[in-house]
């Protein structure tokens, strides 16, 4: 098998399994709880590595974000350049998104409701995805597209450790088996070679970071705040949840450190954000 057939059969050994132990996924995954905690205030104090990111922007350009969400990262940037267009499938997404474009008087921003690969007529001068190539199985269509719509270049950023396994171990604990592996750079790059696309492959500093200055992360203060955050994201199905507490307080002292800054999670893996990126050679 190539290694594009070998990312789709991971995709579908990830949907077989969340099937089997979770049930069918709702028609808006995305949707509802899962939206709110991607909001996030698009005139915060940006860190460096989304300054980064945003070093590959002009001012003049129009900036695709396919899978945009909330707009986490799409409001920031639509401040640094000509327009934003959120190619989002999930309805709950794009309404999180608007509402927050509305609230900060953001008129360059618009969402479109679509898969990007059945998006019509969409083109940028970047093209970018954040966190989303871990759940797309038809990955070729998916990239070639990317690389259609820009007129100058694409960017594909996820972390080291793909976000969807970063609960691995509470996932482990509650369905008794080890999580499908979902696919992340070590799978990505090679599907791109086979594409003939050669990208450059940052790995940013982990932490975050202000004008060069580390801010320490912050930890739960009380328990129950730990036992909360230990149940948030979408490893745990929504109707599983009271199962999850369960386990989460019952295993509580091997899951976290207490110490004088809080509840520290110990079960959190050391990941860093990888960009992967390219001109596409059209405009300079
Ligand atoms: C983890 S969220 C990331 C959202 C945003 N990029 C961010 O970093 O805040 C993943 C997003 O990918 C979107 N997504 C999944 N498959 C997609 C596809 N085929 N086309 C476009 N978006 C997709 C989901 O709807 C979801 O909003």
């Amino acid at each position: 098998m190539g290694a594009i057939e070998d990312y789709s059969a991971l995709i579908d050994a990830v949907e077989s399994q969340r099937e089997r132990l979770q049930g069918p996924a709702t028609e808006d995954f995305w949707g509802g709880s899962n939206a709110k905690r991607f909001r996030a205030d698009p005139k915060r104090g940006m860190e460096d590595n989304f300054q980064i990111l945003a070093s590959f922007v002009r001012p003049d350009d129009v900036f695709v974000d396919v899978g945009g969400g909330a707009g986490r990262l799409g409001l920031p940037m639509s401040l640094r350049c000509r327009e934003v267009i959120n190619v989002e499938p999930s309805a709950g997404m794009c309404q999180e998104c608007q509402e927050l474009a509305t609230e900060f008087g953001m008129a360059n921003t618009s969402s479109v409701l679509s898969d990007w690969v059945e998006a019509h007529g969409v083109e940028g001068d970047v093209v970018h995805a954040a966190n989303v190539t871990y759940f797309v199985r038809e990955i070729g269509p998916f990239i070639a597209k990317m690389e259609a719509a820009a007129r100058r270049r694409v960017i594909i950023a996820i972390y080291s450790v793909p976000n969807p396994m970063h609960n691995a171990t509470l996932f482990k604990m509650v369905y008794g088996e080890e999580q499908a592996t979902i696919p992340g750079h070590t799978q990505l790059l090679p599907a791109l070679w086979e594409m003939g696309i050669l990208p450059d492959v940052r790995f940013l500093p982990r932490g975050t970071h202000f004008d060069g200055v580390e801010q320490l992360p912050t930890f739960p203060q009380t328990k129950e705040n730990a036992v909360e955050m230990a149940l948030a994201g979408i490893w745990l199905a929504p109707h599983h949840r009271d199962r999850g507490e369960v386990v989460v307080r019952e295993q509580f002292d091997s899951l976290y450190e207490e110490s004088d800054e809080g509840f520290i999670p110990v079960w959190l893996p050391d990941a860093q954000q990888v960009l992967i990126t390219w001109e596409t050679g059209k405009t300079v």
